[in-house]
């Protein structure tokens, strides 16, 4: 089997050489920022759009990475370049960022560090599996019990490695059907976001999602935006609640691993016709050929 490679703070290692301190603050505190990205075609996907995110995040996450983003951009390209090697032609990876405060010491100041930041780049293979059925079907999307963390303690904005709230909040959708997909309202009961994607609605013609004020700046969300302009197809940030979603024509979600993963039943009850829309079809297809890869056949291809 091929070697993985994993940048670490400064080195390039073989993935199961990768280690950080029991004493980092990823560890002892939650507290570290991430982003993830993949390639398509074994080319990073606006990995400089990737990569500012994760700067904005740091910034405002008070994380000194110690490194520019420019130099970020170059040594991510690097590693990837060593995973890419021997990869076939229709397998890609995810290119996943973790940065860390670095060492911490427990006490009074937990932004107290004994070390620069812990940065980790890596590369796990990009498995499709899981998503790969729903291209066609569409997934029963369900609303969690638990609500998303609220701007005023935590920004959505800011992509971060604490992902407890958001795992327990999937754990009770699939509860509820263990094939469906996670909708996180917000504490007032506007829908925020999946657990790792973002959250889109076609009603009456018009592309409808929520406003940053809930959900993270998806950079799927970002070009489905894009893809959406180009074909003339009318746009909107809004709010949005439960009905808006029980009334919609089409709905999908979108993330970096699947791009768009459409939703037809939203809490037991069909989506506009209970089938994948047009409207969702076009937009998968424009990107596909943004970036020259079938997205939904590449998905398959792994099952
Ligand atoms: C909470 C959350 N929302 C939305 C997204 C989608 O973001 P992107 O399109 O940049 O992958 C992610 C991605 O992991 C996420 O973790």
């Amino acid at each position: 089997m091929t070697k993985r490679y994993v940048y670490i703070s400064g080195e390039f290692v073989v993935e199961e050489d990768a280690k950080i301190s029991v004493n980092d603050s990823a560890v002892l505190l939650g507290y570290s920022v991430t982003d993830s990205s993949r390639t398509f075609a074994h080319r990073p996907f606006k990995i400089e759009r990737h990569v500012d995110r994760m700067y904005k995040s740091l910034k405002a996450a008070r994380i000194d990475p110690g490194m520019s983003s420019a130099e970020m951009v170059r040594v991510t390209c690097e590693v990837t370049e060593r995973n890419l090697e021997g990869l076939e032609s229709h397998q890609d990876l995810w290119i996943v960022h973790t940065v860390s405060n670095g060492q911490t010491r427990l006490g009074p100041d937990p932004s107290v560090r004994e070390s620069g930041a812990t940065i980790i780049i890596s590369n796990p293979f990009l498995d499709l599996r899981g998503w790969a059925g729903y291209y066609s079907t569409g997934c029963h999307a369900v609303t969690s019990t638990s609500r998303a963390i609220p701007a005023q303690s935590l920004d959505a904005r800011i992509k971060n490695r604490s992902r407890m709230a958001y795992t327990l909040a999937e754990a009770e959708v699939k509860l509820v059907d263990s094939n469906a997909q996670g909708v996180i309202l917000d504490v007032n009961g506007f829908v925020a976001e999946n657990k790792g994607g973002n959250i889109f609605i076609v009603s009456e013609g018009e592309l409808l999602t929520p406003t940053t004020v809930n959900c993270l700046a998806g950079i799927s969300r970002e070009t489905v935006l894009e893809l959406a302009t180009k074909l003339s197809i009318p746009t909107r940030e809004t709010t949005l609640l439960p009905y808006d979603l029980y009334t919609a024509d089409e709905m999908f979600f979108t993330s970096t691993p699947y791009c768009m993963m459409p939703a037809t039943r939203f809490n037991g009850i069909d989506v506009g016709a209970g089938e994948v829309g047009p409207i969702t079809k076009r937009l998968l297809a424009a990107w596909s050929e943004l970036v020259d890869v079938d997205i939904v056949q590449q998905a398959r291809e792994q099952r």
